[in-house]
Parts: C-alpha cells; sequence; structure tokens
C-alpha cells in the first residue's frame, strides 16, 4: 500500500492550519475638488497654501506646505526646507511637528492639510507623507493619544481625507519594540 500521497496532503494540511492570512486595510474619504471641503477644512487647506511661500526648495523645485489645527484651535504651518547637502533637507510635516512640540510640548493636534507646488508642473493629484514622516507623525499620535486627520491636495484635482495618520504606516516601528 503506497502512503506517500497521503502523508504528502496531512503534512500539507497541517501546514495551512498554523498559518492565517491576515489582510490591513484602510478608508479614506475622496472629495471632487477643495470647495467639497467643510468650511474649516477648506480654511485650513488654505494656510497650507499660504505656507507654501515659506519653503525653501531650490534643489527638487518642489515646495511643500502644512497647517495644522491644535487641539485649542490654534494654527501652526511648516514647509520643507532644503539644503546643498540633500540629505539634511527637512519635510514639511516634520518641520510643523517640530513647531508644535517646541512651542507648547506635545500638544494634540486635530487636522494636517498638506499641499504642494511642484514647479515642474503635475500639480493635481494629492501627496501623501513620506515615510519618515509617517513614523514621525505616528508617534506624534501616539504619544498625545490623538489621532491626526491628514486632508491632501495638490492645486487643483481631488482631496483626500485620512482619518488618522498611524493608518498610512501599518507595522509602524514604535517604543514599544524597544521595552
Ligand atoms: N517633501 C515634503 O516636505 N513632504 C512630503 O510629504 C514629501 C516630500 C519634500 C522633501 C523635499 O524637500 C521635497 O519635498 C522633494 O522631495
Amino acid at each position: 500500500m503506497d502512503l506517500g500521497g497521503s502523508v504528502y496532503l496531512i503534512l500539507l494540511i497541517s501546514k495551512i492550519n498554523t498559518m492565517q492570512k491576515q489582510t490591513v486595510q484602510f478608508s479614506y474619504q475622496v472629495f471632487a475638488s477643495i470647495d467639497a471641503l467643510s468650511i474649516s477644512d477648506q480654511t485650513l487647506f488654505a494656510q497650507a497654501q499660504e505656507a507654501l511661500a515659506l519653503a525653501y526648495a531650490p534643489y527638487s523645485k518642489f515646495k511643500v506646505g502644512a497647517a495644522a489645527i491644535l487641539q485649542n484651535g490654534e494654527i501652526i504651518k511648516g514647509s520643507n526646507q532644503e539644503n546643498a547637502s540633500y540629505p539634511i533637507g527637512i519635510c514639511a510635516e516634520r518641520v510643523l511637528l517640530s513647531t508644535a512640540s517646541t512651542l507648547q510640548s506635545k500638544v494634540p493636534i486635530i487636522s494636517m492639510a498638506i499641499t504642494y507646488h511642484n514647479e515642474r508642473g503635475g500639480n493635481n493629484i494629492p501627496i501623501a507623507p513620506c515615510g519618515m514622516c509617517r513614523q514621525a507623525i505616528a508617534e506624534y499620535e501616539s504619544i498625545v493619544n490623538q489621532s491626526i486627520r491628514l486632508i491632501l491636495g495638490g492645486k487643483t484635482g481631488e482631496i483626500y481625507v485620512i482619518e488618522k495618520a498611524a493608518d498610512l504606516l501599518p507595522f509602524g516601528f514604535s517604543g514599544v519594540h524597544l521595552q
């Protein structure tokens, strides 16, 4: 009697039983244009557009502006600041977070609008924070125990609203892993 096939099948089933498939997913809202946002989100987005004016991006020609509304209603802004030694440059989002922490310790941030001006063209699709900024924003959220809503858009085109920035960083590394 040849049991080879059955043994193989049993081994396969036992392997399958020790593996589970998991799914990570998140939802976000898509608004047709800036005008479709609530007035308060439009106002915050306009502040992010204003922040573009203070960006220093002579190398990439890609200016990024961010504006956040704090729990106390105050608005703070950030813009990207580059350097001839390229890696020294810092993104708008982390400038903003550092400003928030410097001005009032780690104050809860409710929403952050992020926009950009690409001098090379193409300004009509939303950009999302880079990986390094996702890491920084996720830690900020966790420290103050307040999720940060992101409002993302270009000069024209659709606007994406993401309820919790950490959703953009599944399996994020955190201080928990250092304990
Ligand atoms: N940049 C930001 O400031 N935020 C982002 O979310 C993406 C990229 C900056 C970094 C650099 O100064 C320029 O955009 C081009 O990468």
